[in-house]
């Protein structure tokens, strides 16, 4: 039973998904006046972004959102490319986004593939990363596989694809993280773990200021973005009007809440928020039904959710939409996880965003609830704009030593060694580490033997060789 609700949610998601993708595209299409598309046409106005069309033939440009999408060439070797079934064209709705999934690599080879991303800001800075995954019965098989997704040397989640796979592909198969990357490369590697051949249809990373959503102790995983009191539930908000590319879902109320909206001029640029709403997500709010003035949640799990249980981080947006009213403030607190958080009484200004994302960015464990109570001295009822929620991962293993890495790449490029699992980190995780050599079980791994003689090497031995200094056999 919970198993069909959560497929219907998922449904429900992913009609949301495709739907409000290719209504934004057609808006955008629509609206749009010549010269701005001629100029999109030829930049690439999204320099900072790696946006990869996985098993594309060339690189395209998405009129709709008007960000650049490579091929694969320059972020993977391995791998084919592959295209979905002609009848599952028709099930997106968009041509554009049609572009994007219609195309997929699949690695037949290997158990570990790397996708090699190097963002220019490097390790040590926050980035949003989405991949996604529609299987779209490219191989004829009907057998969509389960398999493991790894973020640099740590798991990230598992792709699977419910009985609804066929027409709507579940959450789980556009999932997002957030993170600050230990190493200045970030791989994303397909496991293979037994239960079909992975796949991958595009990969997405952003750049994001450090500010914002700060994961000292993790990431932040499968991030739910509502973009509440919206007249319909049927459309996304994602680049270029929220200039992070996150993905926001429309969602006209949550509960018994009201919806209320204004057409003004939200303070988005002058403001100290650097969350960088879109003014299109605040300019929709929520409050109580009249005579109530408390907005109280509690979030309903399915069986296979990825918020079930566990830690989870939470933000609230909020933007004053309603003309100030002599005499009348608007006061409120709010309150996570029954009192585990309590804010400061909250006040808002007119049309000027406030985000909150309580406790510092340590993490709330339990069930997902809070409530956003008026005050005694409050004359309004409580509002909030959008609402994030995230579930909160480890990233427990450390990648290996950069300069062994450094070394050990160089070697594999001047003797141009192929080996199928020569990608991704050399010597983490653990049980996917690369032939041919074996690490230290450091915290930080080091490389300290090395196999070459069956790769029939030719020439003076790469200077690099010295380089892995922890190197205590090479044969
Ligand atoms: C704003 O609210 C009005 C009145 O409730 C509604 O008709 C309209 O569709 C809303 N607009 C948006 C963008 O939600
Ligand atoms: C931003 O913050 C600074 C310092 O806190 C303050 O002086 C300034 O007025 C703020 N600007 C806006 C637009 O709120
Ligand atoms: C509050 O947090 C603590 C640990 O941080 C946890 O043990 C406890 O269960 C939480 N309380 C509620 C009501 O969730
Ligand atoms: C907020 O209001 C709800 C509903 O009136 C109430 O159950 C809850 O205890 C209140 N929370 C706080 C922190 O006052
Ligand atoms: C090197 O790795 C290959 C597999 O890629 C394996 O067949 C071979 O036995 C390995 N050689 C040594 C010396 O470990």
């Amino acid at each position: 039973m919970h198993d069909a609700l959560e497929s219907i949610m998922n449904l429900k998601a992913w009609l949301v998904f495709v739907l409000l993708i290719s209504i934004l595209d057609n808006l955008k299409l629509a609206k749009g006046d010549g010269t701005e598309h001629a100029r999109r046409r030829l930049v690439d106005q999204t320099p900072d972004f790696i946006s990869i069309d996985c098993g594309a033939t060339s690189d395209c440009l998405d009129e709709g959102t008007g960000i650049f999408y490579k091929s694969d060439s320059g972020f993977i070797d391995t791998g084919t490319n592959n295209v979905i079934s002609p009848e599952y064209y028709s099930t997106m709705v968009s041509p554009n986004y049609v572009r994007k999934i219609k195309n997929l690599r699949s690695f037949p080879q290997g158990t570990k593939n790397c996708y090699t991303l190097t963002p220019e800001q490097g390790k040590n800075s926050n980035y949003l990363i989405r991949a996604f995954f529609f299987y779209g019965n490219y191989d004829n098989k009907n057998q969509p596989p389960k398999f493991e997704i790894n973020v640099g040397v740590n798991f990230w989640t598992t792709v699977g694809f419910s009985e609804l796979y066929l027409l709507y592909p579940p959450r789980e198969t556009f999932p997002d993280i957030i993170h600050v990357p230990l190493s200045d490369t970030i791989y994303v590697c397909l496991i293979n773990t037994g239960s079909g051949i992975p796949f991958i249809s595009a990969l997405e990373l952003r750049p994001l200021s450090k500010s914002i959503y700060p994961t000292n102790f993790g990431a932040l995983s499968f991030g739910s973005r509502l973009d509440i009191g919206t007249s319909s539930s049927m459309y996304l908000i994602r680049y270029e009007d929220d200039v992070y590319d996150r993905l926001w879902l429309s969602q006209s109320t949550l509960s018994n809440w009201v919806p209320i909206n204004t057409s003004s001029v939200i303070n988005t640029q002058d403001s100290n928020d650097s969350y960088q709403l879109p003014a299109q997500v605040l300019r929709t709010a929520v409050q109580p039904p009249s005579g109530h003035n408390a907005l109280t949640y509690v979030h309903s799990y399915g069986t296979n959710n990825p918020y079930n249980g566990g830690k989870y981080y939470v933000c609230f947006h909020f933007a004053e939409i309603a003309k100030p009213t002599q005499g009348k403030k608007r006061e409120f607190i709010i309150d996570v996880e029954g009192g585990n958080y309590t804010s400061e009484p909250i006040t808002l200004e007119y049309l000027k965003p406030l985000s909150i994302c309580p406790q510092n960015g340590q993490p709330f464990e339990g069930h997902f609830s809070f409530s956003i109570n008026a005050t005694t001295e409050s004359g309004l009822p409580p509002i909030v704009n959008a609402i994030e929620y995230y579930s909160v991962i480890s990233l427990p293993y450390k990648p290996t030593d950069p300069k062994d890495v450094a070394a050990i790449m160089y070697i594999k490029q001047t003797y141009t060694i192929s080996r199928d699992d020569w990608q991704g980190d050399p010597c983490v995780p653990h049980q996917y580490s690369w032939s041919n050599l074996t690490c230290s079980s450091d915290d930080t791994p080091r490389i300290i033997s090395l196999y070459l003689s069956s790769s029939k090497l030719t020439g003076k031995i790469a200077t690099s060789i010295s380089d892995l200094t922890a190197l205590q056999y090479l044969l």
